[in-house]
């Protein structure tokens, strides 16, 4: 039975410690590593790029979670290979030819994800999700760490999930912004798979037990599978 996947975001990592952030999500238990990529124009935020995944990447064997927020992210794809990002996602609202995208991400032999900021509706990327392997549904407007969730977005959670089982597609459903022991009992129940976590995660005292919990929550349909 799968259980939800928790990927702690580097983001609210202290920049200036960010190998030791990265035992820090190894001994708390995490298996994913989330990265989060801002060019100061999709997001009017800068954070780090590819020299520093491929820095990250030489210590670590965590499944590293590349989520680009930049404008033409295919310019970026091939760097982001290059520093071994297991799976690369980019933003619908920046990239008129999402499939020729997915499908050099795939053909690179890495998971291709698409997302979607909270004014993007679902129906924008029905046709994307159909050949991506990770749906990120924005649940803050992104650019920043440490926002509030905004609920409407379980919503959208709810809606992709439903198009998924519905169309028989597999990708996991990851949920990004605002993620926290308050909150992600809601998202999971509404279908999330991976839940991204930064500033909950790192302010934690006991971040073992922060992932135990969330990893302990049941989404949709577990009953049938338990
Ligand atoms: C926001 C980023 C997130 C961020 C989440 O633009 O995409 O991944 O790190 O941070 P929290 O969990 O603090 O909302
Ligand atoms: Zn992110």
């Amino acid at each position: 039975m799968r259980t939800p996947i928790v990927a702690p975001s580097l983001l609210s990592a202290d920049f200036s410690r960010t190998g030791e952030a990265v035992r820090t999500i190894e001994a708390a238990g995490a298996t994913w590593l989330h990265l989060d990529i801002m060019d100061g124009r999709f997001v009017p935020n800068l954070s780090f790029g590819a020299k520093m995944v491929a820095d990250l990447r030489s210590s670590s064997s965590l499944f590293f979670d590349a989520h680009l927020m930049t404008v033409e992210p295919e310019s970026l794809i091939d760097a982001f290979i290059e520093a071994g990002a297991d799976a690369i996602t980019f933003h619908v609202e920046s990239c008129v030819h999402a499939h020729r995208l997915i499908d050099r991400i795939k053909a690179a032999g890495r998971k291709a994800g698409v997302s979607l900021v909270p004014s993007t509706p679902v129906e924008a990327i029905a046709e994307a999700m159909r050949w991506a392997d990770i749906v990120l549904v924005m649940t803050v407007d992104p650019g920043f760490g440490g926002q509030r969730l905004i609920p409407r977005c379980v919503e959208k959670v709810a809606a992709i999930r439903a198009f998924r089982d519905r169309e028989g597609l597999a990708f996991d459903i990851s949920v990004d912004g605002g993620i926290n022991l308050d909150t992600a009992p809601g998202v999971v129940a509404a279908g999330a798979d991976v839940l991204v976590m930064g500033s909950a995660f790192f302010e934690s005292r006991d971040q073992s037990a922060l992932i135990e919990a969330v990893s302990a929550l049941r989404g949709p349909y577990s009953s049938q599978l338990a």
